[in-house]
């Protein structure tokens, strides 16, 4: 560039060749031109050289943390349960993601199963201080989840084991699907924890019946998971059954059963991922036909009969006869009456056993007192 520009200074400043200027001065400018433009394509080809340097020197800094990240990021962030329960998956998202699992049966860390306690609610959980008690001592050993009506709020203080644990619900009604959708919605929100392993639905009137080691030992030793279902020849079983569900249903498979059920891992994620018998109960399941006591027993009986117990783990009272079981009021409460709890009788891992239910329902809100004051003596807790 130097070079250039003293070439043509010093032909200008020549004053003997004034005459001869015009011819000599085109060429001249000819070659400044040329020069001009060699010079402009070494700039234009040094700025891009330099520029794919520079992309790279720059690049480098922004590619090394994200290789440091991934290297850093250790299995906990794919095994640590979510920080929150709330999320803005619709139930199709939650579903589907909920299905993942695993192809690999061993787990690569020390997996302590959790057992998930689901709460189907309305509102306020009445007895939740007896279930506190229950818990206490316990951590790192169950988890919680509570699906109430949207509209309620739940007030529990930041100690509480049901606080921050309620799942984003919708309106679930009795012998609708919405009560099986509201079930499924809770199993698929504690199947995103990878410790849970075992899966009970209780409601805000049940209590537990035993202590919390003998309640996880009988669940976690047991063979089957629990889940009431049998064939009732009656107007009230098979004469729910419509034929429509056929081929997916013949009426030799259908299956009644309380909708108060404890399963596994694999059983919990059969239940969620169910896309050829859900359309057949939602359809030809119409109201009278109470979808909740008849889908989740046909389904399993259909897919894993050898895996479950066909009976609950939740006592209920029918002896009073009419079609809702009894409610146990503040009154029931008596010495006899806590002592018959544990009477029992039923096969537990293919041998006679004398504890069957873990759990007993009815209990109205009035019945906390009584038996907070028993709960120590006669169940354990
Ligand atoms: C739990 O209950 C069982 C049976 O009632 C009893 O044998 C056991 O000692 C209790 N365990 C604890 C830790 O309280
Ligand atoms: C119902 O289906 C099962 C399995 O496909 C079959 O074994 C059984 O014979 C069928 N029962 C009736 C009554 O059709
Ligand atoms: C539950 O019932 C099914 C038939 O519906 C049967 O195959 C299975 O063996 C039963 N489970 C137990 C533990 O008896």
């Amino acid at each position: 560039m130097e070079e250039g520009k003293d070439q043509t200074a010093a032909t200008v400043n020549k004053p003997n060749q004034s005459r001869v200027l015009p011819p000599r001065l085109v060429q001249l400018l000819f070659l400044f031109l040329v020069l001009c433009f060699s010079i402009c394509l070494f700039i234009i080809y040094m700025i891009r050289k330099t520029e794919v340097t520079t992309t790279l020197a720059s690049s480098l800094p922004v590619l090394q943390p994200c290789v440091q990240e991934q290297q850093k990021r250790s299995l906990d962030h794919w095994i640590k349960p979510p920080t929150s329960l709330l999320h803005s998956m619709s139930d199709e998202e939650l579903f589907w993601r909920a299905s993942f699992v695993p192809q690999l049966k061993n787990y690569p860390f020390t997996r302590v199963p959790k057992i998930a306690f689901m709460f189907l609610t309305k509102g306020p959980l009445p007895l939740a201080s007896l279930w506190e008690r229950f818990f206490k001592g316990h951590e790192g050993l169950y988890s919680v989840y509570i699906h109430s009506l949207p509209s309620y709020e739940a007030k529990f203080s930041p100690g509480s084991v049901f606080y921050g644990r309620q799942i984003p619900s919708q309106v679930a009604q009795w012998g609708r699907m919405s009560m099986c959708d509201a079930e499924r919605r809770l199993l698929a929100n504690a199947l995103l924890d990878i410790s849970n392993e075992y899966f009970v639905l209780v409601s805000e009137s049940c209590i537990p019946l035993y202590n919390f080691t003998l309640t996880y030992q009988y669940i976690t030793n047991s063979k089957h998971s629990f889940m009431g279902a049998f064939d009732d020849p009656g107007p009230v079983g098979r004469g729910r059954y419509n034929h429509n569900m056929l081929p997916e249903v013949n009426i030799s498979q259908w299956r009644k059963g309380s909708q108060w059920f404890e399963v596994n891992r694999n059983l919990a994620s059969v239940i969620i991922s169910d896309t050829t018998y859900y359309p057949k109960f939602e359809a030809f399941c119409r109201p009278a036909c109470y979808v909740d006591e008849h889908y989740f027993p046909t389904l399993l009986t259909i897919q894993a009969p050898d895996l479950i117990a066909n009976r609950s783990l939740t006592l209920v009272d029918w002896s009073r006869g009419g079609p809702h079981p009894a409610t146990f009021g503040r009154s029931d409460i008596t010495v006899e009456f806590m002592k018959k709890l544990h009477i029992q009788n039923c096969v537990y891992n293919g041998e006679p056993s004398s504890i069957c239910y873990l759990f007993a329902r009815k209990f109205s809100p009035g019945t906390l007192e009584p038996l907070s004051l028993v709960a120590h003596k006669f169940l354990g807790y």
